[in-house]
């Protein structure tokens, strides 16, 4: 007797919020697809719908993951983030309902580094308040004292978190703009790593703060790095130096940087990240030694593109049975 075997199902993804129309099209190639058309954020009840009916669920940064979403289990067996940070899925809570969780490292280490640089930049230079009194109508012509800000070049840089991107950034600052480098990472750093950069790895956060012109933090968010920047770190930092933040939020207690800036207990910040996204504190948003972008610094073409990609390669592996390349639980 001949049996038909009818076509074999196709893995059904879900993806959470609109990716590159390229990446999108190759995923609907390889699995059956359903993309959020209007690209609106999904709340915790569409998310346990979603985990319910995907094989995969394609997330990213805005999808709250928590345990309690998680605990209700359902069909998915792997979440495939569009992204490198995975602090919004609870991977504990994953692991025990057996869903395998992958991120997107690499691709966006150079970009990320990209808009750290700009921000300190900007920082330094105040170039958001020029860019805001230009725009306003309030520039009265070039004078000597208009818009003083601090040089980069020579200046010390502290790194929190000297990983892939905390790298990409100290190589630019280092080669690029001539600066000192020394780091506060939780494991030693290889030497090799710190000699390339004339780094200096010292041991503790406190002994890093005071030495620093610049702080740029790029390490991950959990719960060691929740408000390492608080006001008592603050306090110790120079008057004259600036914050930049393209981690994560919570690594920075908001409340407490915006009291240090309008108290001048340091002089800047540069951030792209908030403790409660799309929510930004108020008082910054009020302050002029503010530069604040909205989560943009894996924002390019190349590399949206690439990170839709490397979910892609995640999901392949995965459904091929083999263990996909950027597992993090
Ligand atoms: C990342 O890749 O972690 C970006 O911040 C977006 O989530």
């Amino acid at each position: 007797m001949t049996v038909f075997v009818g076509p074999v199902a196709k893995p059904l993804a879900i993806v959470t919020r609109r990716w590159p129309a390229a990446v999108e099209a190759r995923l609907a190639d390889a699995f059956d697809v359903r993309l959020n058309t209007d690209d609106h954020p999904l709340s915790a009840d569409e998310l346990r719908t979603a985990l319910t009916e995907a094989d995969a669920l394609c997330a990213t940064v805005t999808d709250d993951l928590s345990a309690e979403v998680l605990s209700a289990g359902g069909r998915t067996r792997i979440i495939a983030n569009f992204g490198v940070g995975v602090n919004h899925i609870d991977l504990s809570a994953a692991r025990v309902q057996g869903i395998a969780v992958t991120n997107t490292p690499d691709v966006l280490s150079e970009c990320t580094a990209d808009l750290a640089m700009a921000l300190l930049l900007m920082s330094a230079r105040r170039a958001g308040e020029g860019e805001r009194e230009l725009r306003a109508g309030q520039w009265i012509g070039w004078r000597p004292t208009h818009l003083i800000g601090t040089c980069v070049w020579g200046k010390t840089l502290g790194i929190v978190g000297l990983g892939r991107i905390g790298i990409a950034t100290a190589r630019r600052a280092h080669h690029g703009f001539g600066m000192r480098i020394l780091c506060f990472n939780r494991s030693p750093v290889p030497k090799a790593v710190l000699r390339g950069l004339a780094a200096e790895q010292v041991d503790s956060l406190d002994e890093l703060l005071p030495q620093v012109d610049f702080l740029s933090l790029h390490c991950p968010a959990n719960a060691a790095s929740h408000h390492l920047i608080d006001a008592r770190s603050l306090a110790r930092m120079r008057p004259t130096a600036h914050l930049i933040n393209t981690a994560r939020g919570s690594v920075v207690d908001e409340a407490a940087l915006a009291e240090a800036l309008k108290q001048g207990v340091i002089a800047g910040a540069g951030l792209d990240v908030y403790e409660a996204e799309p929510r930004v504190h108020p008082d910054l948003t009020t302050l002029n030694n503010t530069v604040l972008l909205p989560h943009m610094g894996s924002g390019t073409a190349a590399t949206r593109e690439a990170m839709g990609l490397r979910v892609l390669d995640n999901l392949k592996a995965f459904f091929a049975g083999n263990p996909p390349p950027d597992l993090c639980n």
